[in-house]
This record gives structure tokens, C-alpha cells and sequence, in this order.
């Protein structure tokens, strides 16, 4: 069930869009993105060139993205996104993200939304001292797409940062904690104290905004600021019938410039490579 609304826009009301992922809500309904008889990922496409720049999402330079999962038959997936498996509050790697719903799943898949500020000013309420520990961040693991479990450690991120445009989240725990482990050096006991009070407050149903996608609609975030998970979901065993949407990853110049320690966020392709 939906507890709060999110902000409703048509496709072509695109100063609508931007000012709310910028100075409003971070996130936006958006219907009429595709035409009839037009084709969906044209489509999509099409407005995401009209609010910004398409980012490629893979090692394959792709800037339109199938959700599906057929890990009942495919092979492995490292990110996790082609699993009917619940998804925690992250961040995706770039400034903003499009899903455009196709086909709903038989059950579940809620989408759940939560803004960086509010969790910040939650753990500020309720221990500030944990505060400086995700500001100074951690080292995060980047995976390797073609090698099963592969892959290696950035440089130490922050998880919370202000830049001169607002604040900037970066956040996907099991890339912290495969980072720990790669590296030998297991999280202190403040670090996974900060970590689990993040998630707690991510996982709030009272700071959040739910909503289950259905056909012909797309979500639009700001994914410096707003987080995203996913609840599990049940498919139909018909491959015909399952869960479809399409991704977009976008980068725009009316966004303000990300803070410096999380620039690579403009080109995340490069940054993971
Ligand atoms: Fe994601």
C-alpha cells in the first residue's frame, strides 16, 4: 500500500521534472513517456536526450538497459538488480536514474524511496558521534562484469558529503564489506555500529515513500540524494509474461556539480573501469 504520494508529472513537462529532482522532492512519477505504437525504448530514450545525457551502464557502452530476470537460466549477476531477491536502500553509481515499467511483476517489487538528508539528520538525532565515520566513508569494491566474484577496491568514498550544490550519498553496503574483506581488514566495530544505524534509518518505513510500478509508468530520481530499494518480488514462470523495465542512467548540466570526492559519479563507467 502506497503511504505516501510521489510527485506526478507528464513526460512533457520537463521544467516540472527538473525542479523537482533538483530543489523538491528528488523523485517524480512520470506517465506518457511512451507513445502508442511507438516503441517503448525509442521512447525512453527520447526523454531522457530531452532532460540530459544518456551514460553507458556496462562494459558494453549500453545506455538502455533491460531489467529482466532469467536467473533461473542465465548466467551470474554481480549487481544483483536482475534478481527477484528483496534490494536494500543504495545508490546507483550515477547522477540520476529512469525506470520505466513495462510489465509489473505477479507480485511485489514495491519500489521504496528515502532521501540521504532525512537518514543524516536521523543518525544526527540519535548518534551524532557515528556521523563523522560516514562522511570520512569507505573503501568500496568495484566488480568485475565478466569474472564471477572478481574484482578490486577503491580508493576510500564518502557515504555522506556536502558540495557546494547540496549533499551527495553514495551507498551499496556489500561493496563495503566485500571491500573489507578483499583488502584483509575487517570493519571496526564503529564502522558496522555507523553502517547498521544508516540502514535503519534507510529502512524506515516512516522516512520512506513506497510505490509499485505499473505499466506505462517511469520513476525519475536524483540519485545524489535520494536512495532506492526494492521489495521482493514473484514472477510468472512464462518468460513472455515477467517483470520488464527499461533503465536509463542520466547526467544533466541544470544538476548542481557533485562534491569533489564523488565527481566520478558524471562518467561512472570510467570510474568503475
Ligand atoms: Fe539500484
Amino acid at each position: 500500500m502506497e503511504r505516501l504520494g510521489l510527485p506526478r508529472y507528464a513526460a512533457d513537462d520537463l521544467p516540472g521534472i527538473r525542479s523537482e529532482l533538483r530543489d523538491g522532492a528528488g523523485f517524480a512519477l512520470v506517465r506518457d513517456v511512451v507513445s502508442h505504437s511507438a516503441d517503448a525504448g525509442d521512447c525512453l530514450t527520447r526523454f531522457g536526450q530531452a532532460l540530459g545525457r544518456l551514460l553507458p551502464q556496462n562494459a558494453k557502452q549500453e545506455v538502455l538497459v533491460e531489467i529482466v530476470d532469467f536467473s533461473d537460466e542465465d548466467e551470474f549477476d554481480d549487481r544483483g538488480y536482475r534478481s527477484p531477491g528483496e534490494l536494500n536502500p543504495h545508490t546507483d553509481p550515477p547522477p540520476m536514474i529512469v525506470l520505466l515499467c513495462l510489465r509489473p511483476a505477479r507480485h511485489g517489487g514495491t519500489n521504496r524511496l528515502v532521501s540521504a538528508d532525512s537518514i543524516r539528520e536521523a543518525i544526527r538525532k540519535e548518534n551524532a558521534d557515528l556521523l563523522p565515520v560516514l562522511e570520512e566513508g569507505f573503501a568500496f569494491f568495484m566488480p568485475d562484469e565478466t569474472t564471477p566474484g572478481a574484482g578490486r577496491s577503491r580508493d576510500v568514498i564518502p557515504v555522506l558529503i556536502d558540495g557546494p550544490g547540496g549533499m551527495s550519498c553514495i551507498y551499496y553496503r556489500p561493496f563495503i564489506e566485500r571491500a573489507a574483506e578483499v583488502a584483509g581488514a575487517p570493519l571496526s566495530g564503529k564502522s558496522v555500529a555507523a553502517l547498521d544505524l544508516f540502514d535503519h534509518f534507510a529502512n524506515d518505513p516512516g522516512l520512506q515513500v513506497q510505490h509499485t510500478l505499473v505499466a506505462g509508468e517511469a520513476l525519475i530520481l536524483n540519485n545524489y540524494r535520494v536512495l532506492h530499494a526494492r521489495d521482493e518480488y514473484e514472477d510468472w514462470p512464462e518468460k513472455a509474461k515477467r517483470r520488464h523495465l527499461l533503465r536509463l542512467w542520466l547526467d544533466a548540466d541544470w544538476l548542481p556539480e557533485p562534491p569533489q570526492a564523488h565527481a566520478g559519479r558524471r562518467n561512472p563507467m570510467a570510474a568503475l573501469l
